[in-house]
């Protein structure tokens, strides 16, 4: 094998980069329709994609011939833990309107994306993003350590979950990629540039080397008894250990990922094994040395096989392990036994534990809009215009307002009312644990819709779910355009995957908890008849459930052809 072919084009590319700059600036000149070649990925990590708008493909132009691609660009903001203030979101409202398509996205993992970005307004969009809030898009995207997730419940009782927003924002900040090309590229006149310049400075990558990563890394903070952020999703896992309201450590799991690409046979999703325990003030040295462990060790040849979950498989966890212990240079003990035992969405009013409140306000697949009835982006922006409550993101795609004082509560209800925001108890809770990703008319890579139909299949199994008398059960359905799994469909206890045009794989015997893979009960399922598919198995879990078992369980301990033969009777 010649020395190139020992690594992927993208790694040839990425090392030729200069630090991740590549032409970017050179085709910024508005002569350049798009983005071409290797800056398409480097623009990811500076937080953007190139897209095009599908809803206009193969439409022609008035003298009959076909448009060329309307292309647009994604741009997404990076938001650890979700953390933002009331500006911030005010101010990617209105970036949305000016800029982008009218909406603003919370995403599955705590961020924000403009959608619909003309690439002549890309400059002045990412400079916005840094004058006028405290967030950025460097390595939003990209083959870094992406978003930090941690659970966003502002509860002050004790300080057990300010100190995991805490070690979020430090996890972020010590995984930031160095170079500078971010602030050359887009900051430059932007009022923000002197400082920004002085935060990403020197242009030394210390953990990334020249290549970054091998392929994007995630991490999530989570309570054994609330894993609202799925932490076993992901490549990195950090579970708090609570003793006497104090945190003592982390139980870590490694190598959790979802995507998978039918055409290549050796992907698959997986749930992050549970390696080992650290103390609080050791969670960064260790979640570097993971980190070097598999950028040294992880597939660079095919990016499909680069995931750290790869890794862990191939050699078993021990070796895994022992290898993360000759970085860190210390042994690690075994995990405490701890496991995941619930998850919570936040939705609703509730006491912090400091005198004050937050409100969780559900936001139908992270889309902020104004629509019909439901006028979202104009009541929140009254609401957070008139109180400015500091708000956090959640990885349900929904939103939490903070600190509120309770002589506001009144207020701040009868502005939902005027707005058509549905309060928590007025959802089902079907709906309140949906979640799609945008899929059509954005996304390059979605082979069905998501995000546009799921709201009418939770209708659909509404209606079932009324039939048997279960309105009150708590099922978390996820869907995805593709198998990529950006929803994270393989995990809850009903997954839906576009498999082709109007059809979908149909996943059960995940759970609520995020702690399983589901298995695949049909496949090439229509949109219209996912109701009516499920429908009997509800029925067959009404009468044969144990007292507090969850659908997803039950799925799981029935087996697929105890269900099959179900589902057909
Ligand atoms: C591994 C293969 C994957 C590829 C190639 C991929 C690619 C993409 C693309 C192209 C988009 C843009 C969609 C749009 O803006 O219209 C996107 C969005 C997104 N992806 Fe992925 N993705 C992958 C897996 C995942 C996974 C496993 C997760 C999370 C567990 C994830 C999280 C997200 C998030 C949070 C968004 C933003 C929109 C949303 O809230 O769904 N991605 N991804
Ligand atoms: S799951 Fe597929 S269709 Fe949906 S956003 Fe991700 S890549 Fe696009």
């Amino acid at each position: 094998m010649s020395e190139e072919a020992k690594v992927s084009k993208v790694e040839v590319e990425k090392a030729g980069s200069r630090q991740l700059r590549g032409t970017i600036a050179e085709e910024l000149d508005p002569s350049q329709e798009c983005f071409s070649g290797g800056n398409i990925g480097f623009l990811k990590h500076h937080g953007t994609y190139q897209q095009d708008n599908r809803d206009d493909r193969g439409v022609k132009s008035e003298d009959g011939a076909k448009k060329g691609k309307s292309y647009m660009m994604m741009v997404r903001s990076r938001i650890p833990g979700g953390q933002l203030t009331a500006d911030d979101l005010l101010a990617e409202l209105d970036m949305c309107d000016e800029f982008g398509n009218g909406t603003l996205r919370i995403t599955s993992r705590q961020g924000l994306q403009l959608h619909g970005v003309l690439k002549d307004d890309l400059k002045p969009t990412i400079q916005a993003i840094n004058e006028k809030t405290t967030l950025t898009t460097l390595g939003a995207c990209g083959d870094v350590n992406r978003n930090v997730m941690c659970c966003p419940a502002p509860i002050r009782g004790n300080a057990v979950h300010d100190q995991m927003q805490e070690l979020s924002q430090q996890i972020a900040h010590h995984f930031r990629p160095h170079t500078t090309a971010y602030q050359e590229i887009w900051l430059q006149d932007s009022e923000g540039e002197k400082e920004k310049v002085a935060e990403f400075s020197p242009a030394e990558e210390p953990i990334y080397g020249e290549c970054y990563l091998p392929r994007k890394f995630k991490i999530g903070i989570a309570l054994p008894e609330d894993n609202c952020v799925d932490i076993q999703t992901y490549d990195l896992g950090l579970l708090a250990i609570v003793e006497n309201d104090e945190i003592i450590g982390y139980n870590v799991y490694v190598g959790g990922g979802q995507g998978v690409t039918p055409a290549a046979k050796k992907t698959y999703a997986a749930v992050g094994l549970k390696m080992t325990f650290v103390p609080a003030d050791k969670a960064i040295p260790v979640a570097e040395a993971i980190i070097r462990a598999w950028s040294d060790n992880g597939n660079r040849l095919d990016r499909k096989q680069a995931r750290i979950k790869y890794l862990v498989r191939e050699w078993g966890l021990e070796k895994f392990k022992a290898k993360v212990e000759e970085y860190y240079g210390n042994p690690l003990p075994d995990p405490r036994p701890e496991e995941i035992n619930d998850v919570n969405d936040h939705m609703g009013w509730h006491e912090q534990g400091d005198g004050k409140l937050y409100l969780g306000i559900n936001v139908e697949n992270g889309r902020i809009k104004d629509d019909g009835d439901l006028q979202l982006k104009t009541g929140l922006r009254a609401i957070l215009g008139k109180f400015k409550q500091p708000c956090r993101l959640t990885a349900m795609q929904g939103l939490i307002l903070c600190d509120i004082d309770p002589a506001d509560r009144d207020a701040i209800d009868q502005l939902m009312v005027n707005h058509g925001i549905k309060k928590a108890d007025e959802l089902s809770l079907v709906r309140r644990f949906s979640m799609a990703c945008p899929a059509l008319p954005t996304c390059g890579l979605s082979v069905t819709e998501s995000e546009r139909v799921l709201p009418g299949v939770i209708d659909d199994l509404e209606v079932e779910l009324n039939k048997h008398g279960m309105q009150d059960e708590r099922i978390a359905v996820h869907m995805t355009g593709c198998p990529n799994g950006c929803a994270r469909p393989y995990s809850p206890d009903i997954g839906l995957v576009g498999k082709s045009r109007g059809k979908y794989t149909l996943y059960l015997g995940g759970n609520t908890l995020g702690t399983r893979i589901g298995f695949i009960f049909q496949d090439q399922v229509p949109l219209e008849e996912i109701g009516t598919t499920v429908s009997p198995l509800l029925g067959y879990f009404k009468t044969e459930r144990t007292d507090s078992e969850s659908f997803g369980d039950f799925c799981a301990r029935k087996g697929l052809e105890d269900l099959q033969q179900r589902a057909t009777v």
